[in-house]
This record gives structure tokens, C-alpha cells and sequence, in this order.
């Protein structure tokens, strides 16, 4: 009866596609394969060996948090108490904390179940023998006796001291058993501890544990500065020019020394640079923006009360109102103002 059979296929084919896509429906757009894009890539993420031993810690205490208040840690169960030992260090409650370990935490999920497995005696004899001598899992576990992490300040495979980085920077392998222990140094700051500035930067403020370094004035070019502000550059940007009777770098003004605008723009001046910004189109040339600031007035426009002013559209001077009909007065006064915008 093997068409009965399809019949039977099919529609368990169907009923898995259908409880498929509910089962995917909370994520985005679901695949029947299984590529579930961006949380599976999560979940398979490798951590570094430190991180990922961090992760499963910290899932760890989590399941301690969510079995802190258990049926058993009431005073009314003071009998079973008793009969069981204590719930807070039993057998019962780690099996409940490892059921959920690792769970719904995203990245290096997969990772952090392997990890579990092969970390399980090591966490079952914290947890029979040193968790209360030595609460800190993380220390036990991660640095002591899986040996990926060092305390916090310390780096490399011995668990060397970090440099301070004088508080500007970090150190590479911090709280790892990787890195060289070498300062990342912030940007601006300089040196093996990061207790100098770095190129264009001056000290603003140094005491025996603190620098800071501020960026120079834009004014300066590469060479950097003394200080703060133009007066306090080595050498000047382009833009800017070295005043020797004041010491230190003065704008140029490009709108009085290389004015490069055409005919129809006016030039304004800013710091270390100019601009060319286009004339308005009432101007036949201008020294500035707007329809008051033209050199003459373009065609089709004519200077009024300081303002060029669109005349191109008007009704010539000389007619009056004796037909009621035409109705000039709308018109006239629409059009000037949709000119202006
Ligand atoms: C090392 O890490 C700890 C904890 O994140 C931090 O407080 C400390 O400033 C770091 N030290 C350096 C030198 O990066
Ligand atoms: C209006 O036009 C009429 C005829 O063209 C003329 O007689 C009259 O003086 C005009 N009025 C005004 C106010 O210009």
C-alpha cells in the first residue's frame, strides 16, 4: 500500500515544516536547514581560553543565585535539613545549578558546554571542598587550577605583574595568561608606560600617579606644541601663518590675500581656511549673502529700500484698477515672495 505511505509522508513532512517554522518563529526569518544565521553563529563562537572560562563561571553563579532560595532553605524544613545536610552545599542543589549552566547565554554557548563537561570534577570538588574556604570560583577555577586567567593586574603564562600604564592605558594579557604585558597606550599618550604625550599632544596636567595630555591648537602642525592655543604651536599649519612679533600662529585671511571666488561668489574667511558661497540670485556680484548685499542688482531685478527686487513680474506702473475682474492684486503679491524662497 505504498501510496498510502506518501499520503503518510507527506503530511508528517508538512506537520514538521509547520512545527519547524513555529519553533523559529521568535527569530527572524527561519531556515529549514538550520542555518539560524546570527544566534548560531553566537552560540558557536570560540572564546579565548581566559573569557570563556570567565563565561562558564559566571553562568555557574548564576544557577547559585536562581537556587539561593530553595523548598529546602526554609526554617519550616529544619528536619530535612538535617536529614539531607545542608541544601546550600549539597549534592542535590549542584546537580540543579549544572542542569541550567550555559544555558540561554548566547556566545560561546556550545563552547561553554564542552567546558562544563570537562570542568565537572573540578567543579564538584570546589563545591564538596573549597567553596567555603575559597568562595571566589573564578580565582579557584579559571587561575588556579584550569590555569587560563591570571588575577586581575597580572598577565602571561606566570602570572607576571602588569605595569601601572600610568592610568592612560592598558595592559596587553591583563588578567590573562597571554599577552606581553606591554601598555596599550590611549590616543595622545606615549612610552612603555604611556607616561609621556604623544605626537601633536602637550601635558596639560602631571603629578607623581597622573598626566593628561591635550590635543594641540588645529593651528599647529606636525611638530606639535608647548601648550594650549595657537601661540603655543612649534610650527604653524598651512592656513596659518607664524606672527614673530606676537609668537605663535595668526589666521590667514585667504579673503584679503588669495581671494580665488568667481564673480558670482562672496568669500568668507574661517580659521586655517576660506569658503566661496554663491551669490544670491538678485546679484550681479555681491560682498556678502542676501538680496541687500549685491554689487548691482541682476537683470530682472531693481535696487529697492537697499534690496534687489524682482520687477520682471510686474504689472506695469501705469495701469490702474478700473476692471474689478482681473484682479491683479493676488499675482503681484504672491510672486515676489515665492522668488525669495
Ligand atoms: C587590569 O584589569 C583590571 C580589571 O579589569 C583593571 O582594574 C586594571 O586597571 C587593569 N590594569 C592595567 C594596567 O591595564
Ligand atoms: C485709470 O484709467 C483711466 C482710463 O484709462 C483714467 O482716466 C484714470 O485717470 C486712471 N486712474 C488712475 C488712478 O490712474
Amino acid at each position: 500500500m505504498w501510496p498510502n505511505r506518501l499520503v503518510v509522508s507527506i503530511f508528517f513532512l508538512f506537520l514538521a515544516i509547520i512545527v519547524g517554522i513555529e519553533a523559529d518563529l521568535p527569530q527572524s526569518v527561519p531556515s529549514l536547514s538550520g542555518g539560524n544565521s546570527k544566534k548560531d553563529r553566537q552560540k558557536s563562537e570560540k572564546l579565548p581560553p581566559c573569557r570563556a572560562c570567565t563565561v562558564l563561571v559566571s553562568s555557574f553563579r548564576e544557577g547559585m543565585k536562581r537556587t539561593a532560595r530553595s523548598k529546602h532553605d526554609g526554617g519550616d524544613a529544619a528536619w530535612e535539613e538535617e536529614r539531607l545536610g545542608s541544601y546550600k552545599t549539597s549534592e542535590l542543589r549542584l546537580v540543579e545549578i549544572q542542569e541550567g549552566v550555559c544555558r540561554e547565554i548566547g556566545r560561546g554557548e556550545d563552547q561553554c558546554h564542552q567546558l562544563a563537561e570537562e570542568h565537572e570534577p573540578l567543579i564538584e570538588d570546589w563545591w564538596k571542598s573549597y567553596q567555603n574556604e575559597q568562595p571566589d570560583l573564578q580565582q579557584w577555577l579559571c587561575v588556579e587550577q584550569a590555569k587560563v586567567c591570571c588575577p586581575d593586574g597580572f598577565y602571561g603564562p606566570n602570572c607576571d605583574p602588569c605595569p601601572s600604564c600610568f592610568g592612560n592605558g592598558k595592559c596587553k594579557g591583563n588578567g590573562t595568561r597571554k599577552g606581553n604585558g606591554k601598555c596599550a597606550c590611549e590616543e595622545g599618550y606615549a612610552g612603555d608606560n604611556c607616561d609621556s604625550c604623544g605626537p601633536e599632544h602637550y601635558e596639560a596636567f602631571r603629578d607623581a600617579e597622573k598626566l593628561l595630555c591635550s590635543n594641540c591648537h588645529k593651528a599647529c602642525a606636525a611638530g606639535g606644541c608647548t601648550g594650549a592655543g595657537p601661540n603655543a604651536c612649534r610650527v604653524c599649519r598651512s592656513g596659518w601663518v607664524m606672527d614673530s612679533q606676537r609668537g605663535g600662529c595668526t589666521d590667514i585671511d585667504e579673503c584679503i590675500t588669495a581671494n580665488t571666488c568667481t564673480k558670482q561668489q562672496f568669500c568668507v574667511n574661517n580659521e586655517g581656511s576660506f569658503n566661496c558661497l554663491e551669490c544670491d540670485k538678485s546679484c550681479d556680484g555681491c560682498d556678502g549673502d542676501g538680496p541687500d548685499m549685491c554689487q548691482k542688482c541682476a537683470d530682472g531685478y531693481e535696487l529697492r529700500d537697499g534690496m534687489c527686487t524682482d520687477i520682471s513680474k510686474e504689472v506695469p506702473a501705469n495701469t490702474n484698477e478700473s476692471d474689478p475682474e482681473e484682479e491683479p492684486d493676488q499675482e503681484e503679491e504672491e510672486q515676489p515672495v515665492n522668488d525669495e524662497l
